[in-house]
């Protein structure tokens, strides 16, 4: 049955944790990172139906700081992964006007890796459509501690009063810069947890826990998400 969404509430941001890869690999008897390969698709299906749906920004967190727990053979896969979808997409990035950011630390992503993130952040830097942002060997209490550290630098050198800090410019010391927090937060596979994602960014989004997979996370069910967004009522504190 097709849902009808209002477009006129269509979340602003939209943050993504992509969760299930390796269990959908499982249960179909294949590798995990079969299951990668298989969630790279539906980025680039979610990617399209966000933007015709007017959904400005969508984050996908693809890989954590603490995802280097995995086995060497899964990780360089998956720098191997990125590299190829990022190789694969800048054409349909440029004719589709999305503007591409990278979120995360540098180290320890091999170069070749880095090196694509920042080439594909520069050659779409001017479009002005929709923002994708790919979170990516990232740590949200990094983020904060990178944060805290800009912050006591910029005192520190006598460029910045401690008494100023306020939440609005704390903002702008984060890898999100810029960008408005998620409104709405959906992550696959039926975890209900947060696992170091945007954790200043998120205080006042919707939080949706859809229990499929990443590799079977389709249109109708991101439609579903935001259709149940909809009917949520935020609050932001007042009565
Ligand atoms: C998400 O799927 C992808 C990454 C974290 C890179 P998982 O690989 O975590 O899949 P499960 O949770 O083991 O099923
Ligand atoms: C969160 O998924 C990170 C990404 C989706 C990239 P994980 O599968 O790594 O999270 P935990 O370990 O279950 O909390
Ligand atoms: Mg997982």
């Amino acid at each position: 049955m097709a849902l009808v969404l209002d477009k006129e509430h269509i979340p602003r941001h939209i943050a993504i944790i992509m969760d299930g890869n390796g269990r959908w690999a499982k249960e179909k008897r294949l590798a995990r990172t079969e299951g990668h390969r298989e969630g790279m698709k539906r980025v680039e299906e979610i990617v399209d139906a966000a933007d015709a749906l007017g959904v400005r920004y969508v984050t996908f967190f693809a890989f954590s700081t603490e995802n280097w727990r995995r086995s060497k053979t899964e990780t360089a896969m998956l720098m191997r992964f990125l590299d190829i979808f990022l190789q694969c997409n800048l054409k349909r990035l440029i004719k589709n006007n999305i503007r591409f950011l990278a979120i995360g630390r540098k180290e320890p992503i091999p170069e070749y890796a880095w090196k694509r993130l920042i080439a594909t952040q520069a050659q779409t830097k001017e479009n002005s459509g929709l923002t994708l942002i790919l979170a990516f060997n990232y740590g949200s209490r990094q983020e904060i501690a990178d944060a805290a550290r800009k912050i006591a630098e910029e005192a520190l050198a006598g460029r910045l009063v401690p008494g100023d800090i306020n939440e609005e410019n704390f903002g702008e010391f984060l890898y999100t810069k810029g960008i408005p927090d998620p409104d709405l937060l959906i992550r696959t596979s039926g975890e209900v947890r947060i696992s170091n994602f945007l954790l200043w960014q998120l205080s006042y989004a919707e939080l949706c826990f859809p229990k499929v997979y990443w590799p079977e996370f389709k249109r109708q069910n991101f439609e579903e998400a935001i259709s149940e967004y909809q009917r949520r009522t935020r609050r932001f504190g007042a009565v």
